[in-house]
């Protein structure tokens, strides 16, 4: 696992957006995982601008990483109305060729199966990931098999507080979502986490410096042969 330190957030966005670039320069058809969440809004900023100076997203395809049970794309609090917000609005993508977990489907079981044999049909370039303040990836929370594929989680009471913050009322934060699993996640053949400010700086400390525990999900990170860790100063002060 490699660390690499910047000096702040737009730092933190540069080199991720850099990264993904990177991505789509070697193979205009590049599969990209992606995260919803504040950490990635800058980089997906920077990818907007890059889309604007020339670079094509009309090919690539993107799988994410979760979404809340019961929200969907008439919800603007959904994570597929997050990312067409944040992101796939703004550049030359097919909405087709986007992916997120169904919340609103009827069989949730069914629907795990369905986004786990997509995952395994669609080899991803590189996975982007944020960090929960306590390790979680994706939302898979401390104490999730490693061997876990797609599944319905019960979000952490930590969890629910940290999303409270984007929505009107704390109530309506969904309490279940769909997230790949870390199996799934360990399967890109490039990882990249972002992590900034002090509140992650535990959790950070945790996943490199740890031993390598589904108490700390991020710290599976240990064990991917591509993965990198970008820390602001703040994120990474326990280091
Ligand atoms: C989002 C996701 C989560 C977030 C994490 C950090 O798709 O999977 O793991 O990445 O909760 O969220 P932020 O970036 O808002 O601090």
């Amino acid at each position: 696992m490699k660390v690499i330190k910047v000096k702040n957030y737009e730092e933190l966005s540069a080199v991720g957006a850099e990264i993904v670039i990177g991505e789509i320069k070697k193979n205009a058809k590049a599969v990209l995982g992606l995260a919803t969440g504040s950490t990635p809004v800058g980089m997906y900023d920077l990818l907007i601008k890059a889309c604007r100076e020339g670079v094509s997203f009309k090919n690539v395809s993107t799988l994410n990483l979760d979404e809340y049970v019961s929200l969907g794309a008439d919800s603007p609090d959904s994570y597929v109305s997050f990312m067409r917000d944040k992101l796939f609005d703004h550049i030359d993508i097919d909405i087709k060729n986007t992916h997120l977990p169904d919340g609103n489907a009827d069989d949730l079981d069914k629907e795990c199966a369905r986004y786990s044999a997509l995952i395994a049909a669609m080899p991803r370039a590189v996975q982007v990931l944020g960090l929960g303040r306590n390790g979680h990836i994706g939302f898979n929370e401390p104490n999730t098999p490693f061997d876990s594929a797609t599944h319905v989680v019960e979000l952490t009471a930590d969890t629910v507080e940290a999303n409270a913050r984007l929505f009107e009322r704390k109530e309506d934060v969904p309490r279940f979502a769909i997230t790949m699993g870390i199996a799934e996640i360990m399967q890109a053949k490039k990882i990249v986490l972002l992590a900034s400010g002090a509140n992650k700086a535990q959790a950070v400390y945790a996943a490199v410096k740890g031993e390598v525990s589904e108490l700390c999900p991020a710290s599976v990170l240990q064990r991917h042969g591509d993965a990198v860790i970008v820390a602001d100063e703040d994120a990474y002060a326990l280091l």
